[in-house]
């Protein structure tokens, strides 16, 4: 669920201690070549026009992105999407200048939480931060003989658990946005479920054993990431944050053994060969980047 993705104003917000000032220019090779770990800057976020409309972005050039860099003429285009507009029940309230609705930042508003992982932020009039969070969930690839199937490289090849998104039509972490009220872990949990193995359509008996074994396997997992995410459905003054965590069957005995089953906003699912090549939804390669260096396996 997403609490909001809009643009309700004209302000820059502004972060305190430019925190984004280590992140990278929409550049693949600086991605794959430079440092590990990192993640591209408002890359599919500036993509123009706003995801399934025709308004356009105020364009922002590489070097203006850094929010240190002092820009007086930036003026972005107010933007909220059709269905935020339409108010479903996640969505927060409008803030917009005659409206008397508040919103408290930096600090859990209600059952929402408005914190950012990435430290403080400082902002005028704007809805920011919707919080997500995305299982990666490997297993080793496998011949029919149970052996590790190698790269030329050397390495053994990695394999995660993939799904088609509806909306974009992009092979995507099978994520979501954190519930107000909800855990990290429970929407890890929640969405693992509903989208890879489909318990929302699974029965009585049948939803027990699937939530048995997610459990199971859901209770050691080791964060690779937490914070800002590339999402094309960024505005410039709200944007997404996640926390992404590894589930790894290394013996390919548990999670491996699964049945998947696309279901909610997932069309499709499959276990997907880990390398540099793959294009995913928003900046989920750089997640997956770094589980595959920690588990040395091949990129
Ligand atoms: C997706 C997550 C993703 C987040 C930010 C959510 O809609 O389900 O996988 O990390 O958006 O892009």
């Amino acid at each position: 669920m997403i609490h909001g993705v809009v643009n309700s104003s004209s302000k820059r917000l502004l972060f305190l201690g430019n925190i984004f000032s280590q992140f990278l220019i929409c550049d693949k090779m600086s991605l794959t070549t430079q440092s590990a770990f990192r993640v591209p800057l408002h890359c599919k976020a500036r993509q123009s026009p706003y995801t399934g409309s025709k308004v356009k972005r105020f364009p922002v050039p590489e070097d203006m992105v850094p929010w240190s860099v002092e820009w007086p003429d930036y003026n972005p285009t107010t933007f909220t999407t059709e269905h935020v507009l339409s108010k479903p029940v996640w969505a927060d309230p409008d803030i917009s200048k005659n409206s008397k609705n508040k919103l408290k930042f930096n600090e859990i508003d209600g059952k929402v939480n408005r914190r950012s992982h990435m430290g403080k932020y400082k902002l005028q009039d704007s809805l920011p931060l919707n919080h997500a969070a995305d299982p990666i969930v490997t297993r080793w690839k496998r011949t029919a003989n149970n052996e590790k199937v190698k790269h030329s490289d050397g390495k053994d090849i990695l394999q995660f658990v993939a799904i088609k998104r509806k909306d974009s039509g992009l092979w995507a972490i099978p994520g979501g946005m954190v519930d107000a009220g909800d855990t990290i872990s429970a929407t890890l949990k929640r969405e693992f479920g509903e989208e890879a193995m489909n318990s929302l359509e699974a029965t009585g008996k049948e939803k027990k054993a699937i939530e048995k074994e997610v459990a199971k396997l859901f209770r050691h997992g080791i964060e690779v990431y937490r914070g800002y995410v590339d999402d094309p459905r960024n505005t410039d003054n709200s944007w997404m944050e996640t926390v992404a965590v590894n589930f790894h069957d290394d013996t390919g005995n548990s999670v491996g053994k699964f049945k998947l089953y696309a279901g909610d906003d997932a069309a499709d699912v499959h276990w997907t060969d880990i390398g540099a090549d793959l294009n995913l939804y928003a900046s989920h390669i750089s997640f997956i980047e770094k589980v595959a260096t920690r588990l040395e396996a091949h990129w």
